[in-house]
């Protein structure tokens, strides 16, 4: 059942973007072995109703801030019963009619806004209001606070990979990571669902999480093995990092250099697939580069016209690179990133001589680097 009453505008802004009847059912395969016939299943953003045409019995709650979404819910699910309101205002199970000691599983597909997958933020103009204590700056991190507001038991919802992998996007979910662990995870293309990533796919988990006194931490997601799916499970702790090498963002108060080198802020690999590299103005998004680490910099500038090797899972990760291999290859490196800007050439001791030497073999190469890099995840 797709969304089909909300003009374009509308369905940006309220993340309106309803999840196909496939993805609804891996969710639930998912959850099986975990509910038991007396839980009350919740779904706090549920459009049409999707996740709860789920046949087996249990008491379904569905709730959307869109009336329209409701009204079609409730005809196509008359056994389910229906709220109209805001879901991360005042947000309590009395809400929802659901008793203190009910167990409770949500599902659903929350809506997301996070800023750094999607690109559209000039059509974003909705303005709800949110209880403080779940506050963040995307949505869907503040319905993942809500979960645990509501004392969720088990919960298997979609939302973007960012939340878990970025660093700082997991400590803003601390207080769920406290309470909530991780057991499973199914990574799909943010491409199945139309028009909310026509210009860039990102990754979105179906995630599988259960209350527990264990909670998860950051180094829990690094290990943490995402099946995806029709390809080898993606894992982030199997990966070196540039940011271990060299500043992704400028540093706070520097004074501009003399004419500095600069390069564009780094943010992750989507970033790096739409920005520049190397550029020659300084703004706040750039960052003055240091001149002993200048090769690492060429490194991310040959990345990105390597990048459509990279599969779309590792868009919101920081730029990869197995430094001992770069350090091996890094003539050719140097070699590719110059022939391009070639206003770097007077910055590299004889330069003449290394193109003499290697400039046939640089690209064959680094294509090796990066098959070598990626391994099972290459793209051809
Ligand atoms: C990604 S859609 C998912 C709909 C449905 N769960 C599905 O998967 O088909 C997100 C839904 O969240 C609703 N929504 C957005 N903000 C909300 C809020 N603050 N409270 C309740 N629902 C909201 C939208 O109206 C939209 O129906």
């Amino acid at each position: 059942m797709q969304q089909r009453h909300l003009d374009y505008a509308d369905r940006v802004n309220m993340g309106a973007y309803y999840t196909q009847a496939d993805m609804v059912d891996i969710a639930w395969e998912m959850l099986a072995p975990h509910l038991d016939r007396k839980m009350v299943i919740l779904d706090t953003s549920c459009g049409y109703g999707n996740f709860l045409r789920h046949p087996g019995g249990f008491s379904k709650i569905g709730n959307d801030a869109d009336p329209v979404a409701v009204r079609t819910a409730k005809k196509n699910l008359p056994e389910a019963v229906f709220y109209n309101v805001n879901a991360l205002r005042n947000v309590s199970r009395e809400q929802y009619g659901i008793g203190a000691r009910a167990g409770l599983c949500i599902v659903g597909n929350p809506p997301y806004n996070d800023r750094t997958s999607l690109i559209r933020n000039r059509v974003k103009s909705f303005n709800v209001q949110i209880d403080e204590d779940i506050q963040t700056r995307d949505l869907g991190m503040s319905f993942l606070l809500s979960y645990q507001k509501l004392s969720a038991d088990v919960i298997c919802i979609l939302h973007p990979l960012s939340y878990l992998i970025k660093r700082a996007n997991f400590s803003l979910l601390r207080r769920f990571a406290r309470q909530y662990r991780l057991l499973d995870a199914k990574i799909i293309s943010s491409a199945a669902f139309g028009d909310a990533s026509k210009t860039m796919q990102f990754p979105i988990v179906i995630a599988l999480y259960k209350k527990s006194g264990e909670g998860m931490d950051y180094q829990m997601i690094r290990d943490f093995s995402f099946d995806v799916r029709g390809a080898h499970p993606f894992r982030l702790s199997d990966f070196d990092y540039i940011s271990n090498y060299v500043r992704k963002y400028p540093a706070k108060n520097s004074g501009a250099p003399k004419n500095p080198l600069l390069f564009w802020t780094m943010r992750d690999i989507n970033a790096l697939r739409r920005n520049q590299t190397f550029v020659n103005r300084s703004s706040k998004n750039t960052i003055a580069i240091d001149p002993g680490k200048l090769e690492y910099y060429m490194y991310v500038d040959v990345f990105k016209r390597f990048a459509r090797h990279v599969p779309y899972y590792f868009g919101n990760c920081d730029v990869l690179i197995n430094h001992a291999l770069f350090k091996k290859n890094r003539r050719h490196f140097i070699l590719a990133s110059v022939s391009a800007n070639p206003a770097l050439r007077g910055l590299i001791p004889k330069i003449d001589e290394l193109e003499a030497r290697h400039l046939h073999s640089s690209q064959q190469k680094i294509g090796e680097y990066f098959r070598r890099l990626l391994g099972p995840h290459y793209v051809a």
